[in-house]
């Protein structure tokens, strides 16, 4: 398992759409394992493989204790979304240090195939819900920015700029980060 390195903002892995995974074969196993050594690392609650620059359709979501097990989700696809929605906030280890308030259906029911290959069928409530919508928005090309008012947004963007002002590329070292980020 190897700590792999983020793509932040701006890296155009991001904004791809990922690709179906074919097998779920060593290769996906491997990138899988990757993804929650990064996260914990991050000490995130979801990662993408988007995040670790590579475009397959494959994620890792663990908000801990409170809601266990952890989950892998590849070729993962929401089934039910509820009517009744929340709003919460939400950060991203691609966008370090932006936090936004999401909307977004406060249960949801997804079909995936775990490490194995075996398709399963999970539901989640609450922040692990919050976690899944956000970790396949992910493989969409959406980051959690796109789902606020544009006003919101072009402000957090221009904090963002500040702050990577004087950086070069979109590659970050894995470091400790606030508990809490996607
Ligand atoms: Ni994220």
């Amino acid at each position: 398992m190897t700590v792999r390195m983020l793509h932040l903002l701006g890296s155009p892995v991001l904004r791809q759409q990922a690709t179906p995974v074919r097998a779920v074969d060593d290769d996906v196993r491997r990138l899988v394992d990757d993804l929650f050594e990064t996260m914990r690392a991050a000490k995130g609650v979801g990662l993408a493989a988007n995040q670790i620059g590579v475009a397959k359709r494959v994620a890792v979501v663990d908000v801990g204790e409170e809601d266990p097990p952890p989950l892998v989700l590849i070729n993962p696809l929401i089934v039910e979304r509820s009517p009744d929605h929340e709003t919460a906030e939400e950060g991203c280890l691609s966008i370090p240090d932006t936090f936004g308030d999401v909307e977004r259906p406060s249960r949801v029911v997804v079909d995936a195939l775990d490490r194995d290959g075996k398709p399963f069928r999970a539901e989640a409530v609450g922040y692990k819900a919050r976690a899944i919508q956000h970790e396949i928005d992910h493989l969409d090309g959406i980051l959690f920015l796109d789902h606020l008012s544009a006003v919101k947004r072009a402000l957090l963007l221009s904090k963002w700029k500040k702050s990577r002002k004087g950086e070069k590329g979109y590659l970050k070292e894995v470091t400790p980060e606030p508990a809490g980020e996607l």
